[in-house]
Formats: C-alpha cells, sequence, structure tokens
C-alpha cells in the first residue's frame, strides 16, 4: 500500500473555499457510498470515473473554472490561438479531399473549437458541420455559451452530438481527451497480479490491492507483462492499464467512414510507457497548477490524469482498419503543420502583436515545455492523408 503524502506536503496545496470544499465533501461522501455499495472496494477506474464524471459533483461535471490560468492546467488551446490556427490548417488539407465535418471530442471550454472554426473561415474551407461529443453537461453549457459569440455563419455550423455519429465524413479531433479517460491500476507483487483498488479505512480512502483481475484487463496484463517486462516483473512494480482509451478509439475508428483522426496527448509508446523502471506509473493530480500524485485529496475539485500509451492507440485504429498516419511530436507536427508561418504574417515591428506569439509559439513547440512531453497521432480511412504527419519527423511507435 502506498504510504498516505507527508502532511507538509498537501499543505502545500491551496485550501478550497469554504463552497468549493463543502462539494468536495459532497463528491467525497458520493464516493465512500459507492465503496460501501459495491462491498467496500472500488477499482480504481471506476473511482476516477465517479470522481471525473459522476453527474453534478465529478470534476468535470460540476462547475469549477478547471481551464486557464485561474483554474487547474493549462492546455495547448488556452494558451494560444496558434494551436487551433495550426490544427485548421491540417484540417483543411483533409476537408478538401473528402469534405464533410468536423468532430471534436472533448472540447472543454470550447476555446479550441472557436479558433479552429474562426481559421477554417479564413482559410475558406468550412467543414458542413462543426460537431461536439462532450460528456459533462456543465461544459456543453459552457461551449455553447463561448462558441455563440461567434459570428453568426460559423456559430450555425455548430451541433452537440450525444453519441457518436455512424458514417461520419471528415476530420475527428480530441485534444487532452485521452489522458482522462478512466484506467485502472494494476500492480505485480510476490509472484501475483494484483488490481489496486480503494476502499475505505476510518472512514478515510485507502490503497487496497486484490488478486484477481476482471476479464477486461486479462489480455491486456498479459501483453503488457511478455512485450515490455520479459515476463518478469520487478516486484512492487506498479502502473495503469486503460483498455477504456483502445475501446475509445475503437469506437471512433467504427464511425469514421472517410477521412482522419487526430489525437494529441501527452505519453509515449508502450515500451516506454511500461519500462521496467518507471514502476510507479504515471498518474497524476491537477489542482490550482499543482501536479501531485494523490487522488484521494480534494475530489471533484482535482483533476485526475494518466499518460497515453500511444503503441495501445496505434493498435487500436489499426485493428479497426484505419491507415496509421503518423506519430510524432508536438513540436514536429505544428512546424511540419505550418506553425511558423502563421507567425511571420505579422510584423515583428508591431511588438505588442508579436512577442506575446512568439512566447506562446515557444511553449507549444519547446522540449522545456510541451513541445516533447506532447504528441500527436493520426489516422485515416478511405484515401484521405495528413500531410503534415506525413512530412513531420516520425516517432517510433
Ligand atoms: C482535459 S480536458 C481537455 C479540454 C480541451 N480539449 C482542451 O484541450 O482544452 C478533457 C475534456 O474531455 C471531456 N471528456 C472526457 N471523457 C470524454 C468522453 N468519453 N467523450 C467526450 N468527452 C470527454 C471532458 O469533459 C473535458 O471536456
Amino acid at each position: 500500500m502506498r504510504p498516505p503524502l507527508p502532511r507538509s506536503l498537501v499543505d502545500t496545496l491551496p485550501v478550497p473555499e469554504a463552497a468549493a470544499l463543502a462539494h468536495s465533501r459532497a463528491c467525497a461522501a458520493m464516493l465512500k457510498e459507492e465503496i460501501v455499495k459495491a462491498g467496500g472496494w472500488l477499482s480504481f477506474a471506476r473511482f476516477m470515473e465517479l470522481a471525473l464524471y459522476a453527474p453534478g459533483l465529478g470534476y468535470y461535471a460540476a462547475g469549477a473554472r478547471k481551464f486557464g490560468a485561474d483554474g487547474d492546467f493549462v492546455t495547448a488551446p488556452e494558451i494560444s490561438s496558434l494551436f487551433g490556427q495550426t490544427l485548421a490548417l491540417s484540417i483543411a488539407d483533409v476537408l478538401r479531399q473528402t469534405g464533410g465535418d468536423v468532430l471534436e471530442l472533448g472540447p472543454g471550454s470550447g476555446k479550441l473549437a472557436s479558433d479552429v472554426l474562426l481559421a477554417l473561415d479564413d482559410i475558406g474551407v468550412l467543414p458542413d458541420r462543426y460537431r461536439l461529443l462532450e460528456v459533462s453537461a456543465d461544459l456543453r453549457d459552457r461551449q455553447r455559451q463561448a462558441l455563440s459569440t461567434l459570428p453568426a455563419h460559423l456559430a450555425a455550423r455548430t451541433e452537440w452530438l450525444d453519441a457518436l455519429p455512424q458514417d461520419f465524413t471528415g476530420v475527428i479531433i480530441a485534444n487532452e481527451v485521452l489522458d482522462v479517460i478512466p484506467v485502472h491500476l494494476v500492480r505485480w507483487g510476490a509472484g501475483w497480479i494484483f488490481e489496486r483498488g480503494v476502499a475505505l479505512k476510518d472512514e478515510e480512502f485507502v490503497w487496497q490491492d486484490v488478486p484477481a483481475l476482471p476479464a477486461e484487463l486479462t489480455a491486456p496484463v498479459a501483453h503488457i507483462q511478455h512485450a515490455y517486462l520479459n515476463d518478469q516483473p520487478p516486484d512492487g512494480y506498479l502502473t495503469e492499464v486503460a483498455p477504456a482509451v483502445a475501446g475509445l478509439v475503437n469506437s471512433l475508428a467504427q464511425s469514421l467512414k472517410l477521412g482522419a483522426m487526430l489525437f494529441i496527448d501527452y505519453g509515449f509508446r508502450g515500451a516506454e510507457f511500461y519500462h521496467p523502471q518507471r514502476s510507479t506509473g504515471t498518474l497524476m493530480c491537477h489542482y490550482r497548477h499543482y501536479a501531485h500524485p494523490d487522488p484521494f485529496i480534494y475530489p471533484g475539485l482535482q483533476d485526475i490524469t494518466a499518460h497515453v500509451d500511444f503503441t495501445a492507440v496505434a493498435e487500436a485504429g489499426i485493428a479497426a482498419g484505419l491507415q496509421l498516419a503518423g506519430y510524432t511530436t508536438q513540436a514536429n507536427f505544428l512546424l511540419a503543420a505550418g506553425l511558423t508561418g502563421l507567425l511571420a504574417r505579422i510584423d515583428p515591428r508591431d511588438a505588442i502583436r508579436y512577442l506575446p506569439l512568439t512566447n506562446q509559439l515557444q511553449r507549444l513547440v519547446s522540449p522545456a515545455e510541451m513541445g516533447e512531453f506532447f504528441k500527436v497521432i493520426g489516422f485515416t480511412r478511405g484515401g484521405a492523408t495528413i500531410p503534415a504527419l506525413a512530412t513531420a519527423r516520425p516517432l517510433p511507435v
């Protein structure tokens, strides 16, 4: 069992205001009730799903700010419109070939949708519809509000979906969505494989490992053990396994009849993810710009994430009949897609406009910031191509 965070570390986090604290207590009470209802133990995947998405209580399902400087973390679209504008250049490349729609999964504040639509309008390649699929009712409302301020001919193209469309033609995009899909925790120890879940002790959340795996973990865990851990996992090795990520990629792939799909997220290929020395996994929580590994702190007020295993993403897409169009770093992708050309349109003597943009560009591509930590993986179906991914320096997946 993992020892609790030293008291001093918890104390370094900003204390929530009274209303936020009351919300977190309600979320914690719901989680505790679910643990009791389940017989005293919940898989971590279920705990994460409830802590993030339980209606009205989960982190993404309730009203906290989340994105941007006043929230808990900053995503690329929130850093700079250059991100969406560059992505739009690649989306336009595909739409010119296929026509159809854009479908954005997990649109957050709606900032990326807004930037992409405005840029596609500038380029002169608008999708028939800009479709948004969002699990959180609260975020849907915020997206509707944000996109209602677009020029009327663009706002009229937006459409929220309740389920994946069938026979989709066009481009599917998802920025930082795969990292918030619930993950299972698996631990190897004393010759056994355990699933790590959450139980209660003295009314507090505690880790509890059970010596059994659900059916959906059997094949992926056997694969990880054999392919990456040489069938000799180090004693105590703890990691995440995310069958739901592969499931989501498969569902999206089934829905894509013609066009392309792009995922942008942090993570690495399987051999790095499941490296024997990465023995405590990648689970990370985000609260007011502090990153820490304890999902039991302030449930409902903090994001819970895991890195993405891009090999598993690639395998899921290929198994669903898609063509792997490429896998590279965010920096390589954005530069190949035309990021610097967008900046070149601004006169460097116009320092008030130019300097903030160079700073934002730096944050998107610098290896010390998002440039290498974030990756882009793309798939196509029906002969479509993503030129930027075809020319960007590839990474092995
Ligand atoms: C980390 S935020 C990223 C938001 C936005 N894409 C950005 O880059 O700023 C994750 C988003 O994905 C949504 N989400 C999580 N799981 C989802 C799913 N299965 N389908 C659709 N949206 C999902 C969350 O509600 C949230 O809007």
